[in-house]
């Protein structure tokens, strides 16, 4: 963590008052974009110029109100944010450099990156290099960052070892799933991109699938307990039928990185494919990982992931256009990431890829 090369204030001067987007909340209110102040800000010892967020999954079903994620109101949304340092402690990263900082409760029970300015704790904060390297940082974002840690869960498990039979990624033209298909064909498995949109197919053959399969096929044929070895792994944002129809096509040894329930979050299965094919159904959680794990995944996204290929992935939206894109999220009408410009436009520099 870079030293803090502040004064004895430690901070930059601070703002009246800034913009910030509050989730919807059980009682009907619905999300709105507000202005706060200063001491409204939330617990921390860092406080950030958030320039960018991104509008994930999680953050359309806090922004519609249509699924229980949030638990405090109010409360701005955004499960991810990146931007510049205005203060922090002695050791924390320096006022002045770049973060982005993921998960960590942003936009569940702590106020998130919808915000122009955001207070964190230090230990979240993963240190940047430039203004340039937080645009590239927020497109990766919490969906690439969560691909990553399945690919490291996979590997782990040695699921990802040989390059036959395929790894399969569901909703693949998705946040998380776009950057699986990248990172899995970075590391050079042969890989079945699963999309309920088979008319994404050049995007995701850009992105390194070999192969790109209807949603529906993957759902077709007969429900056994289990059914043809196709896959030596899998990574699921799926969840629900979907999931369950995948666990029947790894093959003996092989796992399934579970990270996502875009498709629904019951999961109807037999023990059929655990106990005869030793097959490993591994939950990813990459709101709280270990802080050595989240350091790993971070220096491993920065190898792996060419600047030109995320450049690609990410639309860019306003703060203000949030609200009326939330419902494409969860119709799984957006492909790839959604980008949030967050600090005022002309505030930022641009992207570098
Ligand atoms: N475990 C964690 O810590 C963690 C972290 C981040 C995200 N997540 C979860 O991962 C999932 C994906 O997040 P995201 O940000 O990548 O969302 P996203 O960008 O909206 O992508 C979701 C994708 O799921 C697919 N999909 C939509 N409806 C489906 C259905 N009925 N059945 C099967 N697939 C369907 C679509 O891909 P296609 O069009 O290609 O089919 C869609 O693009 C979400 O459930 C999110 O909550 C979990």
């Amino acid at each position: 963590m870079p030293r803090s090369l502040c004064g004895p204030s430690c901070r930059l001067p601070a703002v009246t008052r800034f913009r910030a987007l509050l989730a919807a909340e059980p009682d009907g209110t619905p999300a709105r974009l507000v202005g706060r102040a200063e001491d409204e800000l939330g617990d921390g010892d860092v406080t950030v110029e958030v320039a960018w967020a991104s509008l994930n999954y999680k953050d359309a079903l806090a922004v519609t109100g249509r699924s229980p994620v949030v638990r405090r109101f109010p409360l701005v949304a955004g499960i991810d944010l990146a931007g510049r340092v205005v203060e922090s402690p002695p050791g924390g990263p320096a006022v002045g450099s770049y973060v982005v900082v993921t998960g960590c409760g942003l936009g569940e029970d702590h106020d998130g990156g919808f915000a122009e300015r955001a207070r964190v704790q230090a230990g979240w904060c993963v240190p940047l290099a430039s203004a340039e390297e937080a645009r590239w940082a927020i497109t990766v974002g919490m969906a690439g960052f969560t691909a990553m840690l399945c690919v490291l869960g996979l590997e782990r498990l040695g699921a990802l070892d040989g390059h036959e039979p395929p790894v399969l990624v569901t909703g693949a033209a998705g946040g998380v799933g776009s950057f699986a298909v990248a990172l899995l064909a970075a590391r050079g498995a042969h890989v079945v991109a699963g999309t309920g949109r088979p008319e994404e197919a050049a995007y995701l053959r850009r992105l390194g699938a070999d192969e790109v399969v209807a949603r529906a096929d993957l759902l077709a044929g007969p429900d056994r307990p289990l059914g043809r070895e196709r896959f030596a792994a899998a990574v699921d944002v799926a969840g629900g039928p979907l999931l369950a129809r995948v666990l029947t096509a790894v093959r003996a040894g092989g796992a399934v990185a579970a990270c996502g329930l875009a498709g629904g979050s019951d999961l109807h299965t037999t023990v059929y494919p655990f106990i005869l094919r030793g097959v490993t159904l591994m939950g990813i959680n990459a709101v709280w990982p270990d802080p050595t794990v989240r350091a790993a995944a971070w220096a491993r996204l920065r190898a792996e992931l060419p600047a030109g290929l995320v450049g690609g992935v990410a639309e860019e939206i306003d703060l203000a256009d949030v609200i009326d894109r939330a419902p494409q999220v969860l119709d799984g009408r957006v492909r790839g990431r959604l980008v949030v410009r967050v600090a005022p436009a002309g505030t930022q520099r641009p992207d570098r890829s």
